[in-house]
């Protein structure tokens, strides 16, 4: 299964917000559609988005839009993963946008691999592993970055068993990274997002492995609560690592200048078709979180384990 593929000169999308109970596709068939799709989360996850966005560039140029301008206006539908910069840039650079893109499509699921390698020698035979959002093969070409981790170790055939919070609002744990688990019969539990201090403090998981959305000088972006979760893993004692490609790293930045995401307050005041709140109330809904470096005890990539900048 893949997330998304180039086919009959269109982008195919895993349509994610229909998941877990609908296995559909939408296709993209101009740069608009690309961004409307990671706008409305169809296609999300920071590479995903980063590999979609190159397609957004390859129908750019089938339309005859420059490229300059369509850079911009894909740079503009997620402010926060870096994939979705870097790889805008690396299109905009390249004398072959097409070849551009496939290559990074190959090359996405090549990464995941080595950080699955890399990762996997980090969990031990019984491990419990927490969760937390999906890094998972939705969440780029295929594989996963976190999930990854967690597939190569049960591949290898250590016994573990994975634990997901919901991670609301948009409910990515819930929704995707149990479903991803069940599909492939890893052994799985739903936990509710409030839950995973009291699990650690009952030393009921044994580590921790989370996705980035961007790892800069000073700590890592990743899914709103990643922070509560790596702050209880502190007190804890739960080690907690952090599983990204390098195309997430921004060296030159400071992390805490990054630009989080604030999202529709309606997710927060909707669970699903529910509203769980009085009607107006005002809400707060950022989209992700910063988990300063001392809370993190490595980043898992696919030239080895680091520690974080
Ligand atoms: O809002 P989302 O679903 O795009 O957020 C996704 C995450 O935060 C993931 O953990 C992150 O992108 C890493 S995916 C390998």
């Amino acid at each position: 299964m893949k997330t998304l593929e180039w086919e009959n000169n269109k982008l195919k999308l895993i349509d994610q917000t229909k998941l877990p109970d609908e296995l559909t596709y939408v296709y993209c068939n101009t740069y608009q559609d690309v961004i409307q799709a990671i706008k409305n989360m169809t296609v999300r996850g920071a590479p995903a988005i980063g590999v979609a966005a190159a397609f957004g560039m390859v129908l750019a140029d089938k339309e005859g839009v420059d490229l300059e301008i369509a850079a911009k206006e894909i740079k503009a539908s997620r402010p926060t993963a870096i994939n979705l910069f870097w790889a805008v840039n690396r299109v905009l650079k390249s004398d072959n946008p097409l070849t551009e893109a496939i290559q990074m499509y190959n090359e996405d699921i090549e990464t995941n691999l080595n950080i699955g390698k890399y990762g996997s020698e980090i969990i031990d035979d019984g491990d419990t592993i927490l969760t937390h959002c999906n890094a998972g093969a939705l969440a780029c070409v295929d594989y996963g970055t976190a999930l990854g981790v967690i597939r190569s170790a049960h591949n290898q055939g250590k016994k573990i068993d994975v634990i997901c919070d919901e991670t609301r609002p948009r409910g990515q744990g819930a929704r995707l990274s149990v479903w991803e688990m069940q599909e492939e019969n890893i052994p799985v539990k739903l936990i509710p997002d409030v839950a995973s201090g009291y699990l650690m403090s009952q030393k009921m998981i044994d580590k921790v492995v989370i996705g980035a959305d961007r790892i800069a000088n000073g700590g890592v972006i990743n899914k709103i609560g990643s922070l509560m979760v790596a702050l209880a893993a502190k007190r804890f004692n739960v080690p907690f690592y952090v599983a990204a490609p390098l195309s997430t790293f921004d060296k030159e930045a400071n992390i805490f200048d990054t630009t989080i995401e604030e999202r529709d307050g309606d997710e927060v005041r909707y669970y699903g078709k529910c509203r769980i709140c009085p009607k107006g109330t005002e809400v707060i809904n950022p989209a992700f979180d910063i988990i300063p470096s001392d809370l993190i005890t490595g980043i898992i990539t696919e030239e080895g384990i680091i520690k974080p900048l």
